[in-house]
């Protein structure tokens, strides 16, 4: 089976390159918006060309972007292409949509590297949900978000010199919106939560803040604490068999394992009914790691082993109103934040009583349109230690 990549940039330069060096299944085609000398004799001329060519069996996206990353892998996939991408933002926006189209066509849509990069994360959990239901996950997804909190916190240095050095270095994109808003980590944790819960939940169910505000002076609230601040995806299943899912920033102990995770590193876990707590960790980023996983994707898809992410996908009612939890707010319109719910502060921040992340996130968004700098962060003990 032949392969054909949509894109040649960071990673599928990498998928490339490792497929030569392993002798993996050869790519035959490559679609790109620059020709680079690599590409010598593999050029498409469009998606047409590749989706008719009958010899290429599988279609790696590496493009990004929601369109027209959908439009070609929805046509791959109706041509009997097996599809793999490390493209969450298209995965989380038509999780339904291309899962079904995969179904119905027989072949496989697998997006392993998209949430966790070179982690075998989604791979894990697609396996343990079917013996060990899933209590709850989490975890640090966004290595852009740790490289700046990390170099806040160690190098002192505020937060725009910290994210311009994370874009010089690589691992922040030009535009950082979805990195440092906290988007990309909601769609890594929509990936997540489709595959433990076999539903397609969209992002814009699930609430979600970042990193964008965050000051020294949050950091060092949390340093006299004993605490550090870090971007994590939250999710799990309510006693009442709903689903709560949120991003956002959290203060947590800073001996505790996601604590002790510095720079562009990931870390996430899960919980199952008989496994108990289960712990991944690796790069989440960059040109081999994430495209090595792609690579695995490929081969299980090549070998018929790739057994679908989700089974029978059923709609799951959203409540992110039943968990409670204390939070931390910086301000200039603390004087609107409820008195009821305030149980410390001094003056500039508050820390409330614990409310629900529905309640917080409704909250803050009301807070923002008076004080656009807001920054709020969930707080969370933890007995573990890293
Ligand atoms: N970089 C990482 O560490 C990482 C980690 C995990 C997941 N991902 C995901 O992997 C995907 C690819 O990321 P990347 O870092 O490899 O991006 P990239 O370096 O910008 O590469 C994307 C490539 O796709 C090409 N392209 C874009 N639109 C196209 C179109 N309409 N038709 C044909 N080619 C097109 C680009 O061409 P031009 O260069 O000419 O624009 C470029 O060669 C994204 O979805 C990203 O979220 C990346």
């Amino acid at each position: 089976m032949k392969i054909a990549l949509l894109g040649h940039g960071t990673i599928g330069l990498g998928v490339d390159h490792i497929l030569k060096r392993t002798g993996g299944p050869e790519v035959t085609k490559i679609l790109s918006l620059i020709v680079d000398d690599e590409m010598a004799g593999r050029t498409a001329s469009s998606i047409d060309d590749i989706v008719s060519d009958p010899e290429i069996g599988l279609v790696a996206e590496v493009m990004g972007g929601v369109h027209p990353a959908y439009e070609f892998i929805s046509k791959a996939l109706s041509a009997g292409k097996h599809v793999v991408t490390a493209n969450k933002a298209v995965a989380a926006a038509y999780f339904a949509e291309l899962t079904a189209l995969a179904e119905a066509n027989g072949v496989s849509f697998r997006y392993t590297s998209a949430a966790g990069g070179s982690i075998p994360w989604l791979m894990n959990l697609a396996r343990a949900k079917r013996v060990n239901p899933v209590l709850a996950l989490s975890g640090i997804v966004n290595g852009t978000c740790n490289y700046i909190l990390t170099r806040m916190e160690e190098d002192g240095v505020p937060f725009g010199e910290a994210l311009s050095d994370a874009q010089r270095l690589g691992f922040a994109e030009r535009d950082p919106a979805a990195d440092i808003d906290g988007a990309d980590t909601l769609r890594k944790l929509v990936l997540s939560l489709n595959v433990a819960y076999d539903t397609a939940l969209r992002e814009e169910t699930l609430p979600c803040a970042g990193i964008r505000n965050i000051t020294p002076e949050d950091l060092a609230f949390g340093r006299a604490l004993g605490l550090k601040v870090r971007m994590l995806m939250k999710g799990g299943r309510n006693e009442d068999g709903s689903v709560y899912g949120f991003a956002e920033p959290v203060f947590l102990p800073a001996d505790s394992p996601e604590g002790c995770v510095r720079e562009n590193m990931n870390l996430v876990s899960y919980v199952g009914t008989e496994s108990g707590l289960q712990r991944f960790s690796g790069y989440g980023a960059g040109r081999y790691p994430t495209a090595y996983n792609l690579v695995e994707d490929i081969l299980d898809a090549v070998s018929g082993t790739a057994v679908p992410y989700t089974g029978h996908i059923a709609p799951v009612a959203v409540r992110n109103d039943l968990l409670m939890r204390r939070y931390y707010v910086r301000t200039s319109a603390l004087p609107e934040v409820p008195a009821h719910i305030i149980e410390s502060t001094d003056g500039t921040a508050a820390v409330t009583r614990p409310v629900s992340p529905a309640d917080m996130h409704r909250l803050a968004k009301l807070l923002l349109e008076k004080d656009p700098l807001l920054f709020f962060a969930g707080m969370e003990e933890g007995e573990e230690k890293c």
